[in-house]
């Protein structure tokens, strides 16, 4: 099976309410980890590569294992660049085969955004790749972001409406109290699913039926794995993701596309941390990268059967 976009994987979640989970991968462990969860649970995923990702193991590598992957797991995935910072990495992505891009200028000037967005997805659909979007600031930290939380900004309603009119991108990626990294809220997790509503309404009044939103910074932190990173020597403390319910809650709604990358290095290293905790005369990589990679794969099958919803997804 080619890699496909995400259109009918998101028709398909809005009408269902259930939402697409967005992996990132930057090796192989993690790709095989999402994979055998894909093919578990006969879900669609979208694999997701930073900037950095790209960087770190090249874009013609990850293309190449993904390919094989699908191959082997008999699997439907989108490659996506995610929090692409301008188009000439949009284009490199395109050129190297993904299916799908974000472009993020949510740190531009709304009319900045719109323009450089815009140039993005003029490429982007005349090659049949689609482009998702960013308006409104999350905070948190990333390799390549950084945005404090006094900075972080929740995503305008009105200005959804013409910043989709006026690029004619094809998912939108929305502030509404997200962050990206481990450590999300300092007091309760609070999220506005009364904004996430208003947006969804005033598409669909300007002709925006069945828009996909995305929502990122969606680690729940997942507290098995932070337990076990601690219990073999990690010091993750005071981490806080988005409850569970939450997620399932903006699944439910017009959220088609749920990005976790935090939970996934989590469940890794937890694996790593214990295979050396517990094994300390072993060194066959096969060993701790394995375990890292048995663990990934049962956090994204519990992601995908538990929060997202989109299990049987990938049946046509
Ligand atoms: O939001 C995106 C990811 O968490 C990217 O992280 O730049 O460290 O790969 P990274
Ligand atoms: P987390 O840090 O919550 O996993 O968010 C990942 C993300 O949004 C990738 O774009
Ligand atoms: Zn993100």
């Amino acid at each position: 099976m080619p890699l496909v976009t995400t259109k009918r994987m998101f028709e398909k979640a809005f009408d269902g309410q259930y939402a697409i989970g967005a992996f990132n991968i930057g090796n192989q462990e993690i790709i095989q980890g999402v994979a055998i969860a894909a093919s578990e649970t006969r879900s669609s995923v979208i694999m997701e590569v930073s900037k950095s990702a790209l960087k770190y193991t090249g874009p013609k590598t990850l293309k190449a294992m993904v390919d094989a992957v699908i191959d082997e797991y008999g699997i439907e995935v989108a490659l996506h660049l995610d929090h692409g910072p301008d188009f000439e990495t949009a284009k490199l992505c395109m050129e190297t085969g993904f299916t799908s891009v974000m472009f993020d200028g949510s740190h531009y000037d709304f009319n900045e955004n719109i323009q450089k967005t815009k140039e993005v997805v003029d490429y982007a659909h005349e090659r049949g790749v689609v482009v998702e979007a960013e308006l409104g600031k999350l905070a948190g930290v990333e390799d390549e972001v950084n945005v404090k939380a006094e900075n972080a900004t929740y995503t305008d309603p009105d200005q959804a409406i013409e910043f989709v009119s006026k690029t004619g991108v094809d998912s939108l990626a929305i502030a509404i109290g997200t962050s990206h990294g481990a450590y999300k809220f300092k007091g309760d997790a609070k999220l506005d699913f009364d904004r996430l509503q208003t947006i969804t309404k005033k598409l669909e009044e300007a002709g925006f039926a069945k828009y996909p939103i995305v929502l990122h910074g969606a680690s729940s932190v997942d507290p098995t794995s932070v337990e076990l990173c601690n219990r073999y020597g990690g010091q993750i403390k005071g981490a806080k993701g988005v409850p569970n319910d939450m997620l399932r809650k903006a699944a439910g709604l017009a959220v088609c596309k749920i990005n976790m990358d935090t939970d996934l290095r989590l469940a890794m290293t937890a694996g790593i941390r214990e295979f050396f905790g517990t094994k300390p005369d072993q060194f066959d990589y096969r060993g701790y990268l394995g375990l890292g990679r048995e663990y990934v794969a049962k956090l994204v099958e519990a992601k995908i059967r538990d929060i997202l919803g989109s299990v049987n997804s990938a049946k046509p």
